[in-house]
C-alpha cells in the first residue's frame, strides 16, 4: 500500500422493489432462505431510491456507517455478513494517479465508511431494507472490484435483507428459493427488464397508521412457527402462482397479473392473521382502498388495477395503464381527499403528469370531483391518507459518477 493518505470512493443509486407473489418465511433464519420463491417489480429510483456512498481509506480505524444523516451501528449480523462476504470477494485495485494501490489481501485489514440516504421519507413506512442493503452490496462490490455477477450479488444482499435480493435488477425479478444448504443457490434473477411491460403504471398510498407495525422478520418467524396456512402455501400455492405470474408477464396478461397479484397479497395477509398471535397489517384505509379497487375492476368486467400490500397499511396500486391510473388517481382523490391544511403539491409527488392528466390542478378540482359511480354512497375521508406517490417500473442499481451526488467527503471521508 502507499504510504500516503488517501480515499478511495464509489457511490451508487439501487431500487426499491415490491413483491407481486410474496415471500414470506424462513426455512433458515441466519443465511435468508426462503420457503418460497417470490416475484418482484422493481420501482423506479427517480422517485424512490437509495444512494449509497462507500470509502475506503488506511486511515479509517473501524468500519461505520451513517443512515440518512445518523450514525447507526454496523455490529449487526446481518450487515457482519454482508462485508464478511464482500471482503472475501475483494479484488487487487490500483488507481496510479492517486497512487493508490490495494493488494487483494490488504481488503481484510482497511476500513469502511458508508453513508445512505433514502429519496424518500423513511417515516413512511416503505421498505427501504430491500435498497439499503442492496445498494450497500452493489456499492462495496464496486469499491472492491469484486468480479461477481448481479445474481452472485444477490445472494449476498439477501443476508442483509431478503426483499433486498430482488433490487439488483430493474424490471421484474424472480428470488429463487435454491436447495442447497449452504443459500449459494438462493439468489435473484431478471425474467424482463422494465421496458418489457413500460404501460404499467405504479400509485402508492401512503396509509396515515398510528400504531407500530410487528417487523418483517418477527412476524414471519411466528408465522413459520404457528401457521398451517403458511406451509400450504408455500407447498402448494406458490409453485403454482410462480409459473402463472412468470406466464402472465410474459405475455403482459394484465387479467392474470392483476387476478394473481391481489390472491397473493391477500393470502399473505390471510397467513399473518392465521399467526399466533394474529399479526394485522392492512387498517380500514387499506380495506377501502381493497373494496374500491375491486368494485371497479368488477364494474368494468376486466381488472384495470392489481393491488398489493407488505407488511403494513400501504396500498401500492399497479394500474394496466396511463388511462386506468388517470381514472384511478380521481376516485383516490374523492375517497382520500387531502386533509384541509395540505397543498396538492406535496399530497401527490412522484410522476405528477398523471394529476394533469387527471384534469387536476389545485384543491377545488379535487372539491369538484364526482363521486365514483361503481361504490354507492361513496364517503370521503379526509386525512386517512397521508400522501401519493405516482410513479412506474423502472431499472436496476447504477454507479453514480457525479462526485457532488457522493455522500462522503472525497478527502475525510467523513460525511458532506
Ligand atoms: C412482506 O425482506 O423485510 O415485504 O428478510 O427478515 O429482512 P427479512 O424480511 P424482509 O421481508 C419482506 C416481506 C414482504 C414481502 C416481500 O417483499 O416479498
Amino acid at each position: 500500500m502507499a504510504e500516503k493518505t488517501w480515499v478511495r470512493m464509489v457511490t451508487a443509486q439501487t431500487p426499491t422493489n415490491i413483491a407481486v407473489i410474496k415471500y414470506w418465511g424462513k426455512r433458515d433464519e441466519t443465511l435468508i432462505l426462503p420457503v418460497n420463491d417470490s416475484i418482484s417489480i422493481t420501482l423506479d429510483p427517480a422517485h424512490l431510491c437509495t444512494i449509497t456512498t462507500v470509502a475506503v481509506s488506511p486511515s479509517f480505524d473501524q468500519d461505520r456507517m451513517w443512515l440518512n444523516g445518523k450514525e447507526i451501528s454496523l455490529s449487526g449480523g446481518r450487515y457482519q455478513n454482508c462485508l464478511r462476504e464482500i471482503r472475501a470477494r475483494a479484488c487487487e485495485v490500483e488507481d496510479k494517479e492517486k497512487g493508490i494501490k490495494i493488494a487483494k489481501n490488504d481488503w481484510e485489514k482497511l476500513h469502511v465508511h458508508v453513508a445512505s440516504y433514502n429519496n424518500f421519507p423513511t417515516a413512511a413506512g416503505l421498505a427501504s431494507s430491500a435498497a439499503g442493503f442492496a445498494c450497500l452490496v452493489f456499492a462495496l462490490a464496486k469499491l472492491m472490484k469484486a468480479r461477481e455477477d448481479n445474481s452472485e450479488l444477490s445472494a449476498i444482499a439477501r443476508q442483509g435483507s431478503g426483499s433486498a435480493c430482488r433490487s439488483l435488477f430493474g424490471g421484474f425479478v424472480k428470488w429463487i428459493m435454491g436447495k442447497a444448504e449452504d443459500g449459494s443457490d438462493s439468489l435473484a434473477v431478471q425474467l424482463v427488464d422494465e421496458k418489457h411491460w413500460d404501460e404499467l403504471v405504479i400509485i402508492i398510498a401512503v396509509v396515515s397508521s398510528r400504531q407500530k407495525e410487528t417487523s418483517s422478520t418477527t412476524g414471519m418467524r411466528d408465522s413459520v412457527e404457528t401457521s398451517l396456512l403458511l406451509q400450504h402455501r408455500a407447498k402448494e400455492v406458490v409453485p403454482k402462482r410462480i409459473k402463472q405470474m412468470e406466464e402472465a408477464i410474459k405475455n403482459r396478461d394484465f387479467g392474470s397479473f392483476a387476478q394473481l397479484t391481489c390472491a397473493d397479497s391477500n393470502q399473505f395477509h390471510a397467513v399473518c392473521l392465521d399467526t399466533c398471535p394474529p399479526i394485522f397489517y392492512m387498517n380500514d384505509t387499506s380495506h377501502r382502498i381493497i373494496s374500491c379497487v375491486e368494485k371497479w375492476n368488477c364494474s368494468e368486467g376486466t381488472p384495470q388495477v392489481a393491488y398489493t400490500f407488505d407488511a403494513g397499511p400501504n396500498a401500492v396500486l399497479i394500474a394496466h395503464n396511463r388511462k386506468a391510473a388517470t381514472q384511478l388517481l380521481q376516485k383516490l382523490l374523492f375517497c382520500f381527499p387531502p386533509s384541509s391544511d395540505a397543498d396538492l403539491n406535496s399530497y401527490v409527488i412522484g410522476d405528477k403528469s398523471i394529476l394533469k392528466d387527471a384534469g387536476i390542478e389545485d384543491i377545488k378540482d379535487v372539491e369538484a370531483l364526482p363521486p365514483p359511480p361503481e361504490i354507492k354512497g361513496a364517503q370521503r375521508c379526509k386525512g386517512d391518507v397521508s400522501y401519493f406517490i405516482c410513479t412506474k417500473p423502472g431499472r436496476g442499481p447504477d454507479l453514480l459518477f457525479d462526485e457532488s451526488l457522493a455522500l462522503l467527503h472525497p478527502e475525510t471521508g467523513l460525511p458532506k
